[in-house]
């Protein structure tokens, strides 16, 4: 079981949302955090609310699609508290459109900040987190979109085939890199909750750089849709540190999901009967 209390935290897309979340439960467990965002004012605000509860907390900017402002901040969080141990990357976008009609521009914006942004904070940390075998731990956020597919339907009434590729690159990259940093002694999770109240169709339209097409019209508030029990992000904090602590690989929110994961492990079996069947067939002919 690792020891949290008393260790640093940096929280990237920490301003809002399961960031937000996990911030507030670091700093509830004990840890000093670093709350990076690249909207300073709510990264300020969630920094605040932990610093008026008697926690440590710094705000600082960071933009994840940009090398040189992780490496600003992994100078600018050492230099504050002397070391960093927990890496929480949070940073995705959603939009919704189908497959078919997205552009190499928009596929470009889904990677860049939905998949490449955790490998470039990843890493910008990992000499810092190096220093600190036994203590230091990364976690990364995916989604149940990393474990599962749901295609368009009354059921899922959101084209998110784009999420849902960016999602499964997280959760093999993090599987990877688990096995890599074994030897290092650092732990690597994977979080991949079910829907939590957040504000990420927002963040993604604001926060679009001209180079992707720029800002996007706000969209407006939607009830999330999908599977399961709506959660609010305060909730994720805590599951995400006791996942931590014992070291899970799959960090998971919503564990009425599993029948989701069953199912589509089912398919894939029942593809492998399938060929399994061909060759035994193809082996008795004349
Ligand atoms: N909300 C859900 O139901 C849900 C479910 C599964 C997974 N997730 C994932 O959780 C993560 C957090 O999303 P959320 O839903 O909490 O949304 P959110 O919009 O509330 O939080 C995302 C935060 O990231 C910040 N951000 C955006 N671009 C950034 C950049 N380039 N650099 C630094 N910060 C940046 C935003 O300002 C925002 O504060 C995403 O990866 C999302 O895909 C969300």
């Amino acid at each position: 079981m690792r020891e949290l209390h008393g260790t640093t935290a940096v929280v990237t897309g920490g301003g809002s949302g399961i960031g937000m979340g996990i911030a507030l439960g670091l700093a509830d467990a004990g840890v000093q955090v670093v709350v990076a965002d690249i909207e300073l004012a709510s990264a300020q605000r969630v920094a605040e609310q932990i610093r008026s509860g008697g926690g440590r907390a710094l705000a600082l900017h960071v933009d994840a699609t940009d090398r040189a402002s992780l490496d600003r901040l992994v100078a600018s969080a050492t230099h504050e508290y002397g070391e960093v141990n927990v890496l929480s990357n949070n940073v995705g976008v959603a939009h919704d459109s189908p497959l078919s009609e997205l552009t190499d521009r928009d596929w470009s914006w889904f990677l860049d900040f939905g998949f490449l942004s955790i490998v470039r904070t990843v890493d910008a940390f990992l000499p810092e987190l190096r220093d600190h075998p036994g203590q230091a731990h990364i976690v990364n956020t995916a989604s149940m979109a990393g474990l599962v597919t749901l295609p368009f339907s009354s059921e899922m009434p959101r084209h998110i085939g784009a999420y849902t590729t960016t999602k499964h690159a997280v959760v093999a990259y993090t599987e990877m890199l688990r096995g890599e940093l074994q030897p290092a002694g650092i732990g690597v999770s994977v979080l991949c909750p079910g829907m939590v109240q957040s504000n990420l169709s927002a963040t993604s339209a604001r926060n679009r750089p001209d180079r992707y097409g720029g800002k996007l019209p706000e969209p407006r508030s939607t009830p999330p849709a999908g599977r399961g029990e709506v959660m609010s992000a305060r909730q994720v904090g805590p599951i995400v540190v006791a996942g931590i602590r014992a070291g899970r690989l799959h960090i998971l929110t919503h564990p009425e999901l599993r029948s989701a994961v069953e199912r589509r492990q089912q398919q894939l079996l029942e593809d492998f009967d399938f060929f399994a069947a061909l060759r035994a067939t193809a082996g008795q002919a004349p």
